[in-house]
């Protein structure tokens, strides 16, 4: 808007109309998001917006507007040319979650590209970068031409978004974080959707995480944000997608940033933990059905089994600056959680360990925080594994062991043995699409 012109609304207008449950237009949304992104709505009169979304909620008209403001308040990324169908997935984010690493170059072996831009998140443990930075070399930050090669290369790509890709997003997820107002439904599928979008991919699969490691705590909140990304992602014209899966107990057996490497690449291998590689499958053989490419479950296992996804994978972390032969970097100092009795392991509670990961270092508790490559954890026995007394459930990795106290104080409520083996949980719960 021109120096001096005159807003077309007021933002205690617009501010008033939520409080009071009233439906706002098309205009007013498209407006108050513009209007803060650019300084001329004040962050305690969108807080107060924020706050009136978070207890009335947003319509499905409002909730379109409202992601088609955030997606127009930056630029739209294309990748004009390719010889193959781009998609790609978002996870809403759990406690030892490494499946974007052998994800992309197993989707990308079979025919499809997957761009995949990532923020800098908060997180208990380190967010998709931190991750392969643990790869010595590995460089998130990539021209939009480095992408675009990449993708017409080897064909996954994970790049840390630049700022003009939904920049309302950052400003208002910052006040979010500051307001109390980040576990809303209709914000937290704007939010994903808006960057989503426009990131410039025409299919997209969701990993909507519920338990205690997740956002969305149960079964019927978990659906209903599914529900709502896909519907803004079909209005947006991305074929969209969403497997709901279990986040009460920690995926695989490690967290934390190399750990989380080694066991991707192991996956990449045709081994890894059970439950990495099921899940890696599922999203796969739903991203490819997603882009028109037609392979069976079984034809994806394969792409792991046969070396054809491994291959991608050292394609990849070369095109981006990393040595896939390089030794990753280990923590100076380990501890041993046992078993402080025989049973059977019942709970490990994805929110105790990521709590605990991040005070060992692998996450941040603030946004300017350092992480530690080699910190994290290594699970010995996941839930309805046999243990005898003194038997290592757990080992604590972590370059400054004075934050060992703290972790295990996260730890001893969230790990619990019982003499009975608990009913096994299956890993997806559900899909939507
Ligand atoms: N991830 C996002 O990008 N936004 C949210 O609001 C929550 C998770």
């Amino acid at each position: 808007m021109a120096a001096g012109a005159v807003e077309p609304f007021d933002a205690v207008d617009v501010i008033a109309e939520k409080r009071d449950g009233k439906e706002l237009s098309g205009e007013e949304i498209a407006w108050v998001i513009d209007a803060y992104t650019r300084g001329a709505v004040a962050d305690e009169q969108f807080s107060a917006l924020l706050m009136a979304v978070f207890l009335n909620g947003l319509s499905r008209g409002e909730l379109s507007a409202w992601t088609d403001a955030m997606i127009r308040s930056g630029e739209r990324a294309s990748y004009p040319g390719l010889d193959r169908p781009l998609v790609d997935k978002h996870s809403t984010g759990g406690v030892g979650d490494k499946i974007t690493l052998p994800l992309g170059p197993l989707v990308a072996s079979l025919g499809a590209a997957v761009p995949q831009l990532s923020g800098r998140g908060l997180g208990h443990t380190g967010g998709t970068l931190d991750k392969l930075e643990a790869i010595p070399g590995w460089r998130a930050d990539l021209s939009p031409e480095a992408i675009r090669d990449i993708l017409a290369g080897p064909g996954a790509v994970v790049a840390a978004a630049g700022s003009g890709l939904a920049p309302a997003d950052k400003k208002i997820y910052a006040l979010r974080d500051a307001t109390g107002t980040v576990e809303s439904i209709p914000l937290i599928a704007s939010s994903i959707m808006s960057k989503k979008i426009a990131e410039g991919t025409p299919a997209l699969v969701l990993d909507v995480k519920v338990g205690s490691g997740a956002f969305m705590k149960d079964a019927g909140a978990a659906r209903e944000l599914a529900e709502t990304m896909v519907a803004l992602g079909r209005d947006a014209g991305v074929e969209t997608r969403a497997l709901i899966t279990d986040m009460s107990v920690p995926l695989g057996r490690t967290i934390g940033n190399a750990l989380e490497v080694r066991e991707a690449v192991d996956v990449l291998n045709g081994g890894g933990p059970a439950d990495v590689r099921e899940l890696t499958v599922a999203l796969a053989a739903e991203m490819l059905d997603a882009a028109g490419v037609k392979v069976t479950d079984d034809e994806v296992a394969a792409a792991l089994d046969d070396g054809r996804a491994l291959k991608v994978w050292r394609e990849v972390v070369a095109a981006q600056g990393g040595d896939p032969d390089a030794e990753l970097p280990v923590a100076s100092h380990t501890e041993v959680f046992a078993a402080p009795r025989s049973g059977v392991v019942a709970g490990l509670d994805a929110l105790a360990l990521g709590v605990a990961s991040r005070r060992l270092g692998a996450g941040r508790a603030r946004r300017e925080d350092p992480v530690q490559a080699g910190a994290g954890i290594e699970i010995h026995a996941r839930p309805g594994e046999r243990v005898e007394a003194g038997d290592p459930i757990l080992t604590l990795h972590t370059d400054t062991p004075e934050r060992v106290p703290r972790a295990l104080e996260a730890i001893e409520p969230g790990v619990t043995i019982a003499d009975e083996a608990p009913e096994p949980r299956p890993l997806i719960l559900g899909r939507v699409g």
